[in-house]
């Protein structure tokens, strides 16, 4: 039996446990079943079918043309090599703003077609009804508050958000609108370190950070940041734990001289 399938299941009710603890939450991001396997051997205990896939496995510039379509087949694959994390599904832009019947159905297909076992959706306060509807429907729902991709167009770019004492005060005041609404975990991202502990010390359900400091309950990259596989560009709060991008060059590098110095195949690698 192999050191994951000795584990037990992370699920919604243990994500939230793990706060009650003080046990911090390693989140990452998957798009395919080979990373979705990897990282759940590696111990990741909430992965996440991110719309960042439009830009780190697609190459679009923003989060907004993925389709829901899209991040079902993303999550399908990602399922099949999932046994112990917690599988999120983001929900794509405008497959749940429209009304709270269209992202129930929609959100349901994220759990009954693809193996999403809760989504995540971006927005504060006027998102509360939505999530509302979707919980009571019995879907775990992740929210995700500051800086929200697909507001790009809104918000103007990637800045710091809540970097005033206004701004703050409204993010604290969602988050709590979005526990109330019943957000099993929230999505902090990049926003003053200190506005993230203090929404982490006010909720009850875990903060997972990203670009918020070390203070929230957990934390959350996108791995094609984490291991350098996307080089567009470097972002402060993405540390690199390795250089993937530079490997992979250097390995298919390596092959094509030898393909073309006839190095490759040898005598052993023919029959
Ligand atoms: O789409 C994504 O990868 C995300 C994370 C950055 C939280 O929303």
């Amino acid at each position: 039996m192999s050191a994951t399938l000795e584990r037990p299941k992370i699920t919604v009710p243990a994500i939230m446990a793990m706060k009650r603890r003080g046990e911090k939450i390693a989140m990452l991001t998957a798009y395919d079943f080979l990373f979705g396997k990897i990282l759940d051997e590696a111990g990741v205990e909430i992965i996440l079918v991110g719309d960042s896939s439009a830009m780190v496995f697609s190459g679009y510039d923003t989060t907004l043309p993925i389709t829901l379509d899209e991040i079902i087949y993303h999550t399908r694959a990602v399922c099949r090599g999932v046994k112990r994390a917690l599988l999120v599904a983001d929900m794509p832009f405008l497959s749940y703003q429209i009304s709270p019947e269209e992202a129930v159905r929609n959100a349901g297909r994220l759990l009954k077609e693809a193996g999403a076992e809760a989504v995540k959706i971006e927005g504060g306060a006027a998102t509360a009804g939505t999530i509302h509807r979707m919980v009571e429907a019995g879907i775990p729902v992740m929210g995700h508050l500051g800086l929200t991709p697909q507001s790009v167009n809104a918000l103007g770019g990637y800045a710091l958000q809540a970097a005033n004492e206004e701004a703050a005060k409204k993010l604290l005041d969602d988050a709590r609108r979005l526990q109330d609404a019943g957000v099993f975990a929230l999505v902090l991202e990049k926003i003053p370190a200190t506005l993230a502990h203090e929404v982490t010390t006010a909720l009850n359900v875990p903060t997972i950070g990203i670009g918020a400091g070390p203070d929230c309950d957990g934390q959350v990259l996108v791995t094609h940041d984490m291991l350098g596989l996307f080089e567009k560009f470097k972002l402060k709060f993405a540390r690199r734990y390795a250089e993937l991008g530079q490997t992979i060059r250097e390995a298919a590098g390596q092959y094509v001289r030898d393909v073309k110095t006839n190095q490759f195949p040898n005598l052993e690698e023919s029959f």
